[in-house]
């Protein structure tokens, strides 16, 4: 098992490669642990998958910055070599001895669609582990509802766009039972503290509070 210390490290590597925000990072964990708290999973995975939503995009150390870092869109070629990183991501945990399936499942896995023409494997319907099935959901809600500098909607109405867009894809792209837990929580309003106040503008915490962490609004975040 990786330490938080380690996975704080790799983390850190990841956003330097990827330009992505630590912001981004703790979302999805926090929305995964959300997702999984209300689905009853069990105490133990719950702790296990915050490393594995931190380091699901690890494979992307690999990929060519030409590619990574490409503004525009990517060519057919082009998007063949992104599409290794979850396999490379894979590959790179085994090589450090990670052996737990919560983690190396949802690195693989995470890029599999429900009606099976996802990647690398194109797994579909109860072949994709679960906690890939819910994290699908969690990547593009986060990615349509992150403030990005072309985003003119942001907050609750980026949100209901977003949510409507993750409805019009359950049983092709997402997992019906995925879709519906995602909406469940976000109608109820558990999701509201994530979404408003966890934006990429917020210091985030350490990682070595990580595994403890609990659900509640960051004390020092604000909402942008
Ligand atoms: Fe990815």
């Amino acid at each position: 098992m990786l330490s938080p210390e380690i996975v704080q490290s790799l983390v850190k590597i990841i956003e330097l490669k990827d330009a992505s925000t630590a912001a981004h990072t703790w979302r999805v964990v926090l929305y995964l642990r959300t997702m999984a708290e209300e689905a009853k999973i069990d105490h133990d995975t719950i702790g296990r998958l915050t490393t594995a939503a931190a380091l699901h995009d690890f494979g992307k150390i690999d990929i060519p910055d030409e590619v990574l870092q490409k503004p525009g869109k990517l060519t057919d070629d082009e998007f063949e070599v992104m599409k290794q990183h979850t396999v490379l991501g894979h590959e790179r945990l085994v090589q450090m001895g990670v052996d737990d399936p919560v983690v190396l499942n949802l690195v693989r896995h995470h890029h599999e669609r429900h009606d099976g023409l996802g990647y690398p494997d194109r797994l579909g319907g109860d072949r994709i582990p679960l906690l890939p099935r819910y994290f699908a959901v969690i990547d593009s809600f986060d990615a349509m509802t992150s403030i990005r500098p072309y985003r003119k909607e942001v907050g609750e109405e980026a949100a209901k766009r977003a949510l409507a867009e993750i409805h019009a894809g359950a049983g092709t792209r997402y997992a019906p039972d995925a879709v519906e837990v995602f909406s469940r929580l976000y109608d109820s309003g558990q999701l509201d503290w994530i979404l408003h106040y966890f934006n990429d503008q917020c210091p985030v915490p350490a990682f070595e509070h990580g595994p403890a962490l609990q659900k509640r609004k960051p004390e020092t975040a604000k909402p942008a």
